[in-house]
């Protein structure tokens, strides 16, 4: 089995490659591919998933190169984990919004707007090389946006699902505040790719959110800067994301005093390529815990079993297989939180929206498990940002002033046209560079 991983060069990839090594039975990979245009980067990482590997005795090979048509080559899926213009445009995503008032977010806001804009087109292009070099590869995207880009890439017919790590996050945080292994803990994980609430907490199939947010709603309501008597009041947890809708204004203000987190990852950055660089490490460093993609290996290790059909694993002779449905102990879930088309999951939502949401996942792709009927007060939100997201992904397919002053008074973070017309100005101005119609 061949995984090739397109930003392979990024610090986050130690963290995939250890989950790689700790999972091996779940995804038993004999080469990764690690591309990347950034050679500087690439030796520091290959050389450091190398000495992970190594360490724990996992026999895989992995490649470095530039070459994408090399690193796809014979691989079963391909893992997208890029960024556009690197730290210094998402610090320019993060900056010129707060000039209008409006979050300095990278995926959230005309932020995103911009990072969707540079990054569907590149995407896309090295998606139709993929389905080129092997149409029947499976493409797991963590690119940011992960929504618009599941979008852009579904749309255009490819083999693919987006992921993100906020519902593993919380299961590993609530299996820990609740003493159970997180295995056992499932989400009733509902809405758009940064734009969730987590409805119900089961473990072992038992419902335990009310008691979950009873005795350790202070430690969830620290976790998400959101005041415990709004989370209690809701009855929901909702994604740290929706802090940038329900508290703008003073995430706005905090934003505008603070360093930007793009600046703050550029130097964790810096430092980790340095420990990555020393031949005696042979582990992630706790350092990388720093950044907000905790536990993204569990879930892109999980889905990319389940994807090339490795649900329910057991490997040793005599086990039995794992029922269908939720996987036990030691096995791959085939229920995963993905990035897939709605088809019908929220009827509100067109059936081409792309949702977020509790899905089976198998060789033929993800499938939403049904989800009851969303709140109004969620749903509201929920269809705004899904048009919001439409519309971006117009303004990124066609290009054009136009459209991305469509998206922007669309999005629901934005919505007044003197502010629309401000934010497509800066946009522009911004990314020039990455708009092949600016
Ligand atoms: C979370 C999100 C990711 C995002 C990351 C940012 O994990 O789910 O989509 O990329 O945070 O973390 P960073 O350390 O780059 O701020
Ligand atoms: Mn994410």
């Amino acid at each position: 089995m061949k995984l090739a991983v397109i930003g392979g060069g990024s610090t986050y990839t130690p963290e995939l490659v250890d989950g790689l090594a700790r999972l091996r039975d779940v995804l038993p990979v004999e080469e990764l591919a690690l591309m990347d245009p950034a050679a500087d980067r690439l030796g520091p990482v290959g050389g450091l998933a190398r000495r992970i590997l190594a360490r724990q005795g996992h026999p895989a090979r992995i490649t470095t190169t530039g070459d994408l048509e090399a690193a796809v080559d014979g691989a079963d899926a391909v893992l997208l984990q890029l960024r556009v213009g690197g730290q210094a445009a998402r610090e320019n995503d993060e900056t010129w919004p707060l000039e209008c008032g409006c979050v300095g977010q990278e995926t959230t806001g005309a932020g995103g707007l911009a990072k969707a804009l540079r990054t569907v087109p590149v995407v896309l292009d090295i998606a139709e090389r993929v389905r080129r070099a092997n149409p029947d590869a499976w493409i797991v995207d963590f690119t940011n946006p992960v929504g618009i880009v599941t979008r852009a890439l579904l749309t255009a017919g490819h083999r693919a699902v987006g992921l993100c790590n906020v519902a593993v996050g919380f299961q590993y945080r609530f299996a820990a505040m609740l003493g159970v292994r997180p295995e056992q803990v499932e989400l009733d994980h509902v809405g758009l790719n940064h734009l969730t609430w987590e409805r119900g907490v089961r473990v072992d199939g038992q419902e335990v959110l009310p008691r979950l947010l009873a005795e350790h709603g202070e430690r969830i309501a620290g976790l998400l800067h959101m005041p415990l008597p709004v989370i209690a009041r809701l009855g929901v947890v909702p994604s740290y994301y929706l802090r940038y809708f329900y508290a703008h204004d003073e995430v706005v203000r905090q934003l505008r005093t603070g360093p930007s987190r793009a600046s703050e990852v550029a130097a964790t950055e810096r430092r980790l390529l340095e420990m990555y660089a020393d031949p005696t490490l042979d582990e992630k460093p706790e350092l990388l815990g720093t950044r907000g993609g905790a536990h993204y290996s569990e879930a892109a290790v999980a889905l990319t079993a389940a994807l090339l059909g490795r649900t329910g694993v057991p490997e040793e002779p005599g086990v039995p297989e794992e029922p269908e449905g939720r996987g036990g102990a030691g096995a791959v879930r085939n229920v995963q939180v993905v990035n897939t088309f709605n088809n019908g999951t929220l009827p509100f939502l067109p059936d081409d929206a792309v949702v977020e949401v509790p899905a089976a996942v198998g060789p033929s792709g993800a499938v939403p498990l049904p989800v009851a009927p969303l709140e109004p007060l969620y749903a509201g939100l929920v269809s705004a940002v899904t048009t919001y997201e439409h519309l971006a992904l117009e303004a990124a397919l066609h290009g054009g002033r136009d459209r991305v002053f469509d998206a922007l008074l669309a999005h629901p973070l934005v919505g007044q046209f003197e502010y629309a017309e401000k934010l497509t100005d800066r946009l522009v101005a911004h990314n020039r560079d990455h708009l092949a119609w600016a």
